[in-house]
């Protein structure tokens, strides 16, 4: 091919490609225009393929005319793509506007559960009064849940537990029998193993029976267990931390709180009590929790030397005590999930 038609062809492609690039009005069009002239299978690179056809002398002369064309096209399409981009986005600004007074959306931010809110208010009270916060195995043996708190196999206090088993089939050996434990007390010799007195401890946590729920029963529910041994501890200073720990709990309620503590039987203490809490407002008296004096037998578990120490302690029932905080009247609400309750806390 001759030079002057190759010029001419270039000069042609230039020509056409400018046209295409300048009538184009959207960004999609616009790509398929430079594939079109500049992609790699373009007509640009057609033109390239030809070079080496041309003669010698005119090789570099047309290559800078070439070079010069590319440049000139990606400058215009380049050029093209940011008058297209600033139009769109005037477009939108015009259709979609922004109203500037328009309150913002409020974020939906979840909250605490009431049961842990109550569980930390309690923790943070027996903190103030020197107790250290411990926490125990949910899937416990038959042997701390059981036997080291004095309530032997056949025992009649079993059945005052309903229990789940792991397994049907129980061996001999109460350490390896295991349950979803009934209640915190196990913590008690489970901690007194490994630490010396004089010690204070509360231990929150889950725990499971195998009986019918009601308003005021539940299948698995919470406890807090206390437990407090030194030297010289008897029930009056039982009856004084419960009576100051009740007083800070209930104290932003204001009005009058009735505690009542009434004989109780649990295999693990000696004496035994029930405290039994009314607010002023309500008719009715609501057992809270259980307690006592520290059997002698609990300390022969945990490897204490019987007499020479002497302890109180505790459960309470989280739920019954969330339940008069807040006047609740089912405690199968707490496990509902049902937004319209939990909502207002
Ligand atoms: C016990 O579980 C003893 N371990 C408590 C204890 C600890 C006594 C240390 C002495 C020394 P009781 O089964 O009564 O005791 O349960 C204690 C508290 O848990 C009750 O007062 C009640 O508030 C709560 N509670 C018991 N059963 C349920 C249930 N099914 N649903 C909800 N709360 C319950």
């Amino acid at each position: 091919m001759a030079v002057d038609n190759f010029e001419e062809k270039i000069n042609i492609l230039e020509k056409e490609a400018k046209e295409a690039i300048n009538q184009t009005l959207d960004l999609a069009p616009l790509e398929k225009t430079r594939i079109k002239y500049l992609g790699r299978k373009g007509e640009f690179n057609n033109l390239i393929k030809e070079l080496p056809k041309m003669p010698e002398k005119s090789k570099a002369h047309i290559g800078h005319r070439l070079n010069s064309v590319r440049n000139d096209l990606e400058t215009l399409i380049d050029e093209k793509l940011h008058q297209l981009r600033d139009k769109i986005i005037e477009e939108k600004l015009r259709n979609e506007g922004v109203d500037v007074s328009r309150p913002g959306r409020g974020l939906s931010l979840g909250h605490l559960h009431p049961l842990t809110k109550v569980e930390r208010r309690i923790e943070d009270i027996f903190q103030s009064m020197g107790f250290s916060i411990v926490f125990g195995p949910e899937i416990e043996s038959e042997y701390y849940n059981f036997n080291t708190l004095n309530i032997p196999p056949d025992h009649p206090a079993r059945d005052m537990q309903d229990t789940f088993w792991l397994k049907d089939f129980r061996s001999k050996n109460p350490k390896q029998n295991r349950l979803l434990r009934t209640h915190t007390s196990p913590m008690q010799v489970r901690y007194m193993e490994k630490n010396n007195p004089p010690l204070r401890i509360i231990v929150p946590g889950r725990v499971y029976r195998y009986e019918a729920t009601d308003a005021s029963h539940e299948i698995q529910f919470h406890q807090i267990e206390g437990l407090m041994v030194s030297k010289s501890i008897s029930l009056a200073n039982l009856k004084a931390v419960f009576e100051e720990f009740l007083k800070k709990f209930f104290s932003a309620k204001g009005g009058k709180i009735e505690v009542r503590f009434r004989p109780g039987y649990f295999p693990f203490v000696e004496p035994g009590i029930e405290v039994d809490i009314k607010l002023g407002f309500s008719p009715k008296w609501l057992e809270v929790a259980g307690a006592g004096m520290v059997h002698p037998k609990v300390f022969e578990a945990a490897g204490y030397i019987p007499g020479e120490w002497q302890g109180f302690a505790f459960g309470l029932g989280l739920e019954r005590l969330t339940m008069l905080c807040y006047g609740i009247n089912d405690i199968r609400l707490f496990y509902s999930s049902d937004f319209r309750f939990l909502r207002q806390f």
